[in-house]
């Protein structure tokens, strides 16, 4: 495909990994259409952060300007989306932000972005168990099952808590089920997205008929900084597509559905998103919103107790297909990483099921202690600052490529270049920005960690400088 493959001579942290093209990407069967996956992308757009960070936010944050932070977190992540189009049309192969910036901007960004991807990938399973727990125990306490305090939350979430038990065992079960090579097909995903969808509509027109004016006001109870600040935690909401593209090698014509599919589930999902923020907000008061079960519980307020419980399952099911898809992700990027030297050669074996079952181990007993000792809040923060780094990466790495290889075959090219991904770097940027401190310093130490691991490992074991061959896009 385009530019010369050559053998490279050890280049540096600088090396590249080939571009290759959709015929050169892998066997796989190509059956998944422009809907379905579409679909894919809404299954891991829609969950926890509509679910449950929407409620968190709303209450104590920005109020029922949480609406706004919803827009302007879908706004910066459009930007992104954007490049991540020009992307999928261009390597419609596995591996996301790290093949991406491997490929552009080198070896040691491609490293750096992808061990920030494990980080972040795991953190997302984690937030994802905690959301589910949160409806989880909405509904055993309706059903009358009243279970001891210390085990429903992380410490600090509620008074008597010690560990989110819930949690913490949904995200072992889910790694022995992938272990055991149960993977969703491409079509039980869209059946559980029609269910999710279906659920967040009932929300929307049900709800629409409990909205009381008064609950909107005032609209900024903590200013328009806090539809700013909430915009850094409900940004969680608004990413999932670029889990999508490991099913890029079993898309038909993935160079041109890829892009589509991609911007197509981002403004589904944020028709939904705002919809839904306004009939939370519309039907209680921000400051009774509750913090783990947001939409089930603003209905049992109004009386609609049995719909609540319906809301609540709807709500499990929907952010299920977020953690299978993440964890599976995690994992996958994990086995990449290691294929190509960068994380030693044993992570990439797979068991008889052929999964890759020590990263699956890995990601699924990490996610289990942060999903069981970190509040909600806290582990989306850590997933977000990964999520925007990404972001500013392939952001980044578009503007390069666009100028130091125009003529590549492009399928999907990113609108108003630079100004375009110019924007999503500036808002990722001020999206970081709004973090806080310690979320940022936890993201130091693992950079670092990374560097270092890279140092003494990845540059000597890495199979492009090892002499495979390096795409070098203008020859
Ligand atoms: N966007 C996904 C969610 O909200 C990660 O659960």
């Amino acid at each position: 495909m385009a530019g010369d493959q050559k053998i490279a001579p050890r280049q540096g942290v600088l090396r590249r990994k080939p571009i290759v093209s959709h015929e050169e990407a892998g066997g796989l069967e190509r059956s998944i259409g422009l809907w379905q996956l579409t679909a894919i992308g809404i299954g891991a757009i829609i969950g926890a952060g509509i679910f449950s960070l929407a409620g968190t936010v709303a209450n104590g944050v920005a109020g029922p300007a949480v609406s706004i932070s919803f827009i302007i977190a879908g706004v910066a992540s459009a930007c992104a989306a954007l490049s991540y189009a020009e992307f999928g049309g261009l390597i419609p192969a596995a591996g996301s932000a790290y093949t991406y910036g491997y490929a552009v901007l080198g070896e040691l960004v491609g490293w750096l972005i992808g061990w920030d991807l494990l980080l972040e990938y795991t953190a997302i399973v984690a937030v994802v168990a905690i959301g589910i727990s949160g409806y989880f125990s909405f509904l055993l306490n309706d059903f009358g099952a009243h279970l001891p305090v210390w085990m429903l939350g992380a410490p600090g979430t509620g008074s008597g808590h010690k560990v989110d038990l819930f949690a913490l065992i949904l995200c072992l079960l889910i790694a022995v089920l992938l272990n055991r090579g149960i993977r969703s097909s491409a079509r039980a995903e869209s059946v559980l997205v029609v269910v999710k969808v279906a659920i967040v509509i009932a929300v929307v027109v049900v709800g629409a008929f409990y909205i009381k004016g008064g609950n909107l006001h005032p609209y900024f109870p903590y200013g328009f900084g806090g539809a700013v600040t909430g915009a850094a935690t409900v940004f969680f909401a608004v990413f999932g597509y670029d889990a999508m593209s490991t099913a890029a090698e079993e898309s038909k014509d993935a160079t041109r559905i890829l892009p589509k599919a991609i911007m197509l589930s981002l403004a589904i999902s944020m028709v939904l998103y705002l919809l839904a923020c306004t009939v939370l907000t519309g039907m209680q008061k921000y400051d009774k919103i509750s913090k783990t079960s947001g939409f089930a519980t603003a209905f049992k307020s109004v009386g609609l107790d049995r719909f609540a419980d319906v809301v609540a399952i709807g709500a499990i099911i929907g952010i299920l297909t977020v953690l299978f898809g993440f964890m599976l992700g995690a994992s996958r990027v994990f086995f990449a990483i290691s294929r190509d030297g960068l994380l030693p050669g044993w992570f990439a074996k797979t068991n008889r099921f052929h999964a890759p079952h020590r990263p699956t181990w890995i990601i699924g007993v990490v996610s289990a202690a942060i999903a069981g000792f970190v509040p909600i809040g806290d582990a989306a923060e850590l997933t977000n600052i990964g999520i925007l780094l990404a972001f500013i990466v392939v952001s980044a790495a578009v503007i390069v490529l666009h100028y130091r290889s125009p003529d590549l075959p492009r399928t999907f090219k990113t609108p108003g270049m630079p100004v375009t991904p110019l924007i999503g770097i500036a808002f990722s940027i001020w999206l970081i920005s709004k973090l806080e401190p310690v979320t940022w310093l936890r993201f130091v130490v693992w950079a670092l960690l990374g560097i270092i691991i890279y140092a003494f490992y990845g540059y000597k074991h890495s199979k492009v400088g090892e002499g495979v061959a390096v795409q070098t896009e203008d020859g």
